[in-house]
């Protein structure tokens, strides 16, 4: 459905291992493209991330697939089109047209980068038509259907965890501190910081408590090791491109950190 920086799309068939149809609800708080709910496509789930425009999105996507689809197929896929819609202010359109704008910028940005200015305005710049194709009509209402079965909230993930029980998979992509570091608001406004992450490793602990499973994604390095002192890490090797320019694809390790037994 949308491109997300960071996406875990080439590596969902590893991640989809620890899954099983006996988790009772599945739980994503730092959704982004949601690509490994897509692949799942669980009969129970609740979706959030703090990024409330992605979440509207998400929300009127399902409320009106059919609408939103013919309304971001029948502009045109070309500079002066994008950077009309790209210059328009979210505040003062309705919340279908705010949706179907984020859709557009999305599928014709570079790279897929969800990036804003200092105000809160996104501005990466436009790629070629050729650079990403559009879903088909099919594709779309297929993802939509999956949509349907969940949940979705623009919460920070303090809350979204608070809100998780016995029996629930929750799959945790955060922003990596390391990059966050490295690139001013590549997600919004403020980047994942040290006390985040503080809170992030507090929350795994209830999660255990609680009776849920967890998987956690993160680049290797010394802050994963220290989240993951605790539970089962895994180091995998994966091939990123999340700067965003050519000659920064390059492969790399992650870890999975997991409290399920395998
Ligand atoms: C690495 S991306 C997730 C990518 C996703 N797994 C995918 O495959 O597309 C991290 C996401 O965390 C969100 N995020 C950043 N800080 C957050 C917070 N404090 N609470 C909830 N979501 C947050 C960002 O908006 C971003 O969408």
């Amino acid at each position: 459905m949308f491109r997300w920086a960071g996406s875990k799309r080439k590596q969902v068939e590893r991640l989809a291992e620890y899954w099983s149809a006996d988790f009772e609800r599945y739980v994503e708080p730092f959704a982004g493209s949601a690509c490994l709910f897509l692949h799942l496509n669980p009969d129970h789930a609740l979706i959030a991330d703090k990024n409330a425009d992605l979440i509207e999105a998400y929300q009127v996507i399902i409320d009106s697939p059919d609408e939103v689809f013919q309304a971001m197929v029948r502009k045109k896929r070309i500079a002066s089109t994008y950077y009309y819609l790209r210059k328009q202010d979210p505040e003062k359109m309705t919340r279908f047209d705010r949706a179907v704008r984020f859709l557009y910028l999305n599928r014709n940005c570079f790279n897929g980068i969800y990036r804003t200015n200092r105000q809160g305005t996104f501005n990466v710049p436009f790629s070629k038509a050729s650079a990403c194709r559009y879903l088909t009509k099919r594709e779309f209402m297929d993802s939509v259907e999956c949509l349907r079965k969940a949940e979705f909230r623009d919460w920070d993930f303090g809350t979204t965890l608070r809100y998780v029980r016995a029996g629930d998979f929750v799959y945790l992509d955060p922003p990596y501190m390391v990059d966050s570091r490295r690139m001013f608001n590549e997600y919004g406004k403020k980047p994942f910081t040290p006390e985040d992450l503080h809170r992030l490793k507090c929350h795994l602990e209830k999660i255990d408590e609680r009776g849920a499973s967890f998987v956690v994604s993160y680049a290797d390095c010394k802050e994963a090791r220290d989240l993951g002192e605790d539970w089962q890490l895994k180091r995998m090797r994966v091939r990123r491109h999340i700067a965003g320019f050519s000659d920064a694809r390059r492969s790399a390790y992650e870890v999975l950190i997991t409290n399920i037994e395998k």
